[in-house]
């Protein structure tokens, strides 16, 4: 493979916190990286750098840790556009087009389904986006779970079992019944293709008690937890989750004192999906509240047919600084380090020596352009494991 220096870097953020200017970003100016193997060798001012076979010149833009987008749903067929059109007339948003999206899956191909998910990955890719997590659940049948986290594999190690998404149709009226399949064969056959469990915890989908009934197996068959949590209204998910030890609990919008308490002594993170509030026209989960009370804050695009089709991580750090009073780089810390930390992740969201060389080059000297410059396709060039992606 050979060793490849990036060069003329006007602003590297490492996200390693107390190097370079001191912040949590760790930005660093006059910097070079090295990578071999697909990783980082070396970080370090540009003119100490090491001799490399290759070089990419950053044409004085900042160069960042790739996007981690930490909650993702690509494994679907159809689209909702009617649904958000009429949301946009007035409507509001329940979650019961899920089962329009389900209807779709299950008609379509495994090549129908496959296209979608590389075609979206590909899509996050040019975006920025180097790790991407993404969940099944528009199955909900033993075979179309698996099927689904079968395709999602193939794409990406982060692949969370979501069959307790909505109760489908055929167990109308019978939520018991169907936990029970959730718990039993379908974990059974999704398990091997899975490595986290999700749960729509809210009202309308799975109470508490079905939710720690699911996570607890999951768990038990080795899956790390993670949760859709308050994101409608208030509930008990958000405190389930810390009490599990989840990973991450997501969307997070409608919270108590004591949900914000929890999430403070925990490791849990706190991810906001932003996108879904702007396409279902719903208020903004705040932000400022969690990080000052100490909670690690992840970024993620959600990004799924019906409540948040896009696949756009600058989007959702400039709805997080204009919206969620975050500042520019708590956010795109969130959307880096952040989601890596939702996802349970040391080797990216991070430039250092031994992480992979996922980064991205900017068409812009600092960070701050990906809020300041909204909408506009700032992403120059990625390098994904080390292998230069695109140029646009
Ligand atoms: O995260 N909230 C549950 N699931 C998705 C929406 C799915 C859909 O509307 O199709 C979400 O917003
Ligand atoms: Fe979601």
């Amino acid at each position: 493979m050979g060793s490849l220096l990036v060069d003329d870097i006007g602003e590297l953020v490492t996200n390693v916190a107390g190097t370079g200017d001191g912040g949590p970003l760790g930005l660093r100016r006059d910097a070079a990286v090295l990578i071999e193997d697909g990783r980082i060798a070396w970080v370090g001012p540009a003119r100490y750098a090491p001799a490399a076979d290759r070089r990419v010149d950053a044409q004085g833009g900042a160069v960042l840790p790739g996007f981690v987008d930490s909650h993702a749903h690509l494994v679907f067929a159809g689209d909702r556009a009617a649904e958000f059109a009429a949301r946009m007339a007035g409507e509001p948003y329940t979650g019961g087009g899920i089962r329009t999206t389900v209807g779709a899956t299950r008609a379509a191909s495994d090549g129908q389904l496959r296209a979608t998910v590389r075609r979206l990955v590909g899509e996050a890719m040019r975006q920025g986006t180097t790790t991407i997590e993404t969940k099944s659940g528009y199955g909900l049948t033993v075979a179309d779970e698996a099927r689904s986290l079968r395709i999602a594999a193939e794409v990406t190690a982060e692949t969370t079992f979501l069959g307790a998404h909505v109760v489908p149709a055929e167990y109308a009226g019978r939520p018991d019944d169907y936990v029970g399949l959730v718990c039993g064969p379908m974990l059974a056959a999704a398990a091997p293709y899975a490595r986290w469990v999700d749960v729509f915890c809210e009202r309308g989908a799975f109470d508490a008690d079905h939710a720690r009934a699911i996570l607890t197996v999951g768990q038990a068959a080795g899956l790390g937890v993670r949760l859709h949590a308050n994101q409608l209204g208030p509930g008990p998910g958000v405190q389930l989750g810390v009490e599990l030890g989840a990973a991450s609990v997501d969307h997070c919008t409608h919270l108590s004192d004591a949900d914000v308490d929890a999430l403070a002594g925990s490791p849990t993170v706190a991810t906001l999906l932003p996108g879904a509030e702007f396409s279902t026209r719903s208020p903004y989960p705040d932000a400022r509240r969690l990080l000052d009370a100490g909670v690690t804050v992840a970024l993620a695009t959600d990004c799924n047919p019906g409540s948040s089709y896009t696949s756009s991580m600058p989007f959702c750090v400039a709805l997080a600084v204009r919206e969620m009073r975050m500042t520019p780089a708590e956010a795109v810390w969130a959307a880096t380090a952040g989601g890596a930390r939702a996802l349970r992740r040391d080797d990216v969201g991070v430039l250092r020596p031994g992480a992979r060389a996922d980064l991205i080059v900017l068409d812009a000297p600092s960070h701050l352009h990906l809020a300041y410059r909204p909408g506009v396709p700032l992403i120059r060039q990625v390098l994904h494991n080390g292998v230069p992606q695109c140029r646009s």
